[in-house]
């Protein structure tokens, strides 16, 4: 079941999410719905906030379903370690149609849970170790544009505003 993606400035996007603790079919579902969310969009990685769950989790494929088999689930994510550093352009699916460069580390190790509670490692490189952070930083209520310089980010909420009048760009939930 495709889910509606919750778009900047609506609330639950700020919200620090909750860990994941009983790993049932009801999760499944969720997390089945999340990749087909990201797949339809398309996107690169979804986290449930962006779906409306205050959740610790996101999934994550890197080629975007180009290639078979790269989903990657991630239940309460924890940094390892991370080194080096990158720059590429970002989006998000909860800031439709807005991209900018966002520095990120360019390795990480994180410590996760897969669907049944195993516990399990991923190291990710370059793109992947960036939309793992980019996804992390949605179970803290961070986005993208948090991390620019300011004069970037007012640049970028000057434009939302210009597209919400237009009706280019539409506001779930609403702002608190
Ligand atoms: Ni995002």
């Amino acid at each position: 079941m495709i889910l509606e993606i919750k778009t900047f400035p609506d609330e639950i996007l700020r919200r620090k999410a909750k860990p994941v603790e009983v790993f049932d079919e009801k999760l499944h579902k969720l997390l089945d719905d999340m990749a087909e969310t990201m797949y339809e969009a398309p996107g690169y990685g979804i986290a449930a906030p962006q779906v409306g769950e205050s959740l610790r989790m996101v999934v994550i494929d890197d080629t975007a379903g180009k290639v078979k088999g790269r989903l990657i689930e991630v239940i309460n994510p924890e940094i390892l370690e991370k080194s080096g550093e990158i720059m590429e352009e970002e989006g998000c699916l909860s800031i439709p149609g807005e991209y900018a460069y966002v520095k990120r580390f360019a390795k990480v190790k994180v410590r996760c849970q897969d669907r049944h509670g195993n516990e399990k490692i991923i190291d990710g490189e370059n793109k992947l170790a960036r939309i793992l952070q980019h996804e992390m930083d949605h179970l803290e209520g961070t986005l993208f544009i948090d991390k620019l310089p300011s004069i970037k980010r007012e640049t970028i909420k000057k434009h939302l505003k210009k597209r919400i009048q237009a009706g280019d760009y539409v506001v779930t939930g609403g702002k608190k």
